[in-house]
């Protein structure tokens, strides 16, 4: 055993709709970039054919500032293993299998967090996954679906396969992403688990993450979904004690540079205003007033009329919320 004390890795979260391509790449330009990112899930599908589309989110061809991890969303095995070759074939050497995603038509369909619902099902795609990317495939799970010990009934499994880690959302699929993360559930979890173990949940301040790291000194791997959305300086302010000070100009500069690239990249006015508005759900949450400009974006019905209220909210710009503001956890969560 190595007593060198290993780095914390920061690493973005897949949300399908905001973290994508442009919004990863842009990261490295404006702000303090996470160390590394999981793509919103791709699913599988029948078939040998791949549509070029499914993949152009994970294609390095298009650049890629952040080192990205593709991800998963299926319960064949076998449109699994298409679906890895197909990475591989991009030059990945690894992949996430999605067995947390908690909306009840994908859980009903046995896929996401329903994938822990099979016990059998569940071992065959990280059988393949194994086998496919040996060393590097990983799984992101909840705790479970209505109940947080159905992640301690599939513990053997997970141990069962050489995976590269474990992604660990502490709430169950039922929760969605409401009321606070189950701490102690997770800590059981961690004990159990024989695999690295990747902290997801509410981690939004400094605070939040001192506090975790308070509580699992043995965890070194973070995985940061909203609070990315919410605030995309975040990464400076998890990492370092006194982090700059957030800038409109950065924050503006790239609301900017991610419009263009949405209208290069997207067809038509309404998916732009689409994608930015889903950006927005999150952002306003860091403005001083947000809330009413919020309603101001989320009535746009063009990309000029999106860019008239854009530009004048920042010409005359509120101020961000404090970092307290933001946090995640409460304060007394995870304290030993
Ligand atoms: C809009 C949205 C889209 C998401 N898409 C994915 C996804 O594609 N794959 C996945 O594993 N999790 C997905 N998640 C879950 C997040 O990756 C993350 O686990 C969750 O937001 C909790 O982390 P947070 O509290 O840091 O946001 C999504 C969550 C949201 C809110």
């Amino acid at each position: 055993m190595s007593d060198l004390v290993q780095p914390d890795i920061f690493c973005l979260a897949p949300l399908r709709g905001v973290t994508v391509r442009t919004f990863r790449n842009l990261q490295e330009s404006w702000f303090t970039p996470p160390d590394c990112a999981v793509a919103p899930f791709i699913p599988t599908f029948a078939g040998e054919k791949i549509k070029p589309l499914l993949l152009k989110d994970v294609d390095p061809e298009l650049g890629q500032s952040v080192p990205v991890v593709p991800q998963v969303i299926g319960k064949d095995p076998d449109q699994l293993r298409t679906l890895l070759r197909a990475f591989k074939a991009m030059g990945y050497t690894r992949a996430d299998l999605n067995a947390g995603c908690p909306y009840p038509f994908i859980v009903r369909k046995g896929r996401g967090a329903g994938l822990m619902r099979d016990e059998a099902a569940f071992a065959r795609m990280l059988e393949v996954g194994c086998e496919e990317l040996p060393q590097g495939f990983s799984v992101k799970v909840r705790l479970g679906i209505d109940r947080p010990d159905l992640l301690l009934a599939r513990m053997t499994v997970i141990n069962g396969f050489p995976l590269r880690e474990v992604t660990i959302h502490a709430r169950t699929a039922r929760q969605m992403y409401e009321e606070t993360v189950d701490v102690e559930a997770f800590a059981a979890a961690l004990e159990r688990c024989r695999h690295p173990v990747v902290y997801n949940g509410d981690l939004r301040t400094r605070a939040d993450f001192l506090q975790l790291k308070a509580r699992f000194p043995q965890i070194t791997r973070w995985m940061v979904g909203r609070a990315a959305a919410i605030d995309p300086f975040v990464f400076a302010r998890l990492t370092m004690d006194t982090p700059p000070p957030r800038d409109a100009t950065r924050l503006k500069g790239f609301l900017d540079d991610y419009l263009t690239a949405c209208e290069e990249e997207l067809y038509g006015p309404a998916a732009v205003l689409g994608r930015m508005k889903e950006l927005w759900s999150y952002l306003h949450q860091a403005l001083v007033g947000g809330e009413r400009l919020w309603k101001g974006v989320r009535v746009c019905r063009t990309v000029h009329e999106y860019r008239r209220v854009v530009d004048a909210a920042f010409a005359a710009f509120p101020g961000f919320v404090p970092d307290e503001a933001l946090r995640g956890l409460q304060p007394e969560v995870g304290v030993a």
